[in-house]
């Protein structure tokens, strides 16, 4: 195990920062991880997984702790389901690709979410109709202060769309290490229901589509309007979609009555924050280095060189301008350090 001094981050948040932490770690145990945190090294800490869900907006004064966790194993099985713990380093499309090949269902919607299983809970990560929420059974974590194991439950997790409690109440507090997922067997549930999926399941002529035919529906969906970030740096949705109460939305909905928008419940709706950024004026926009996705404008971009600063003042103006436009407050989905 070593410990770095100023190294640099740019290969470990997808938006190509180049930025250094003051100290850095990468970690491939549990117990390992626990001495680590046990020293004094420094007395702030960033832990970072994949670094897809991350704005770095200058050099990092802190320990950065890299968890490269490894490993998939089955906790137990019927017929019908499967229960796998996997370890907090793992990939997430890597593991859902897994999934297909094994045929167990129920994260193929999820497919090409960037970023790592273990930071999959912290967001509960979703897309297509589908929540990591739906397959979840429980996270091992390791809290920070007392160095113990606390095992969450899904109850104890709080989910909420694009939330859970680690962003919340005990944002900072724990270490997810892996996470235990059931997933079906056989039977399993198609969700299809979505416009996009629906379209690219008729262009392809796929009229009862398999686990694997959802996930290379979304694959394909997602390449076209998302950005590979190994070819163009972000993080994926910068911002959360909105959402309004029924007073609110009235107003809104009479001043844009073609705007789109999802019913959450009937005193909750959710505008997409990207039909906001794009009508105020963003969308394909560049600035220096730092810019706004042309095929989705809810995706910030690096075209090279832009610094975390530059990114999160395009953010920052983006947020002012969707206010003065619509009178609605954006709230960033990524974490920014
Ligand atoms: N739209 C625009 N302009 C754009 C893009 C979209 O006006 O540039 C409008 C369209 O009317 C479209 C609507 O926004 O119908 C919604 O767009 P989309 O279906 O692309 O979904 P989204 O709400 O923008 C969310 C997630 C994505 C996820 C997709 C698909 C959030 C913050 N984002 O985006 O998640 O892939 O749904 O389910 O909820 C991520 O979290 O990194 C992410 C990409």
């Amino acid at each position: 195990m070593l410990i770095e001094e100023h190294r640099s981050l740019k290969l470990f948040n997808t938006f190509g920062i180049d930025c250094k932490a003051r100290y850095f770690v990468s970690i491939t145990s549990v117990p390992q991880l626990k001495k680590v945190l046990s020293q004094e090294i420094h007395p702030s800490l960033l832990v970072l997984g994949a670094g897809s869900n991350v704005l770095l907006t200058g050099d990092v004064d802190a320990l950065v702790v890299h968890i490269d966790l490894k490993g998939i194993s089955i906790v137990s099985e019927t017929d019908t389901a499967i229960r796998l713990q996997v370890m907090a380093g793992e990939n997430w499309h890597e593991f859902v690709r897994y999934c297909i090949e094994k045929e167990y269902g129920g994260i193929e919607n999820l497919s090409l979410i960037p970023g790592n299983v273990g930071t999959a809970p912290l967001q509960n990560i979703g897309a297509y109709g589908v929540e990591l929420y739906d397959v979840f059974v429980s996270c091992a974590t390791i809290e920070i202060e007392t160095l113990k194991e606390r095992t969450f439950d899904r109850s104890a997790c709080e989910f909420e769309y694009r939330d859970s409690i680690f962003k919340n109440k005990a944002k900072g507090k724990y270490i997810i290490t892996s996470v235990i997922l059931e997933l079906t067997k056989t039977n399993h549930k198609i969700s299809a229901s979505y416009g996009a999926i629906q379209e690219k399941l008729a262009e392809n002529h796929i009229e009862n589509p398999s686990i694997n035919d959802i996930s290379n529906v979304v694959i394909a969906i997602r390449r076209s309007k998302l950005p590979d970030p190994s070819q163009l740096g972000n993080c994926g949705s910068f911002f959360k979609n909105p959402v309004l109460d029924s007073e609110a939305f009235k107003r809104f909905r009479s001043k844009y009555p073609t705007a789109p928008f999802y019913e959450v419940s009937v005193t909750q709706f959710k505008i997409p924050a990207a039909w906001l950024i794009e009508k105020a004026g963003f969308k394909g926009q560049r600035y220096g280095d730092a810019g706004v996705h042309k095929m989705q404008a809810l995706v910030l971009v690096n075209y090279g060189g832009a610094t975390g600063g530059e990114i999160w003042e395009l953010a920052l103006r983006i947020q002012k301008k969707v206010k003065q436009d619509f009178g609605i407050y954006i709230e960033p989905e990524v974490s920014v350090i």
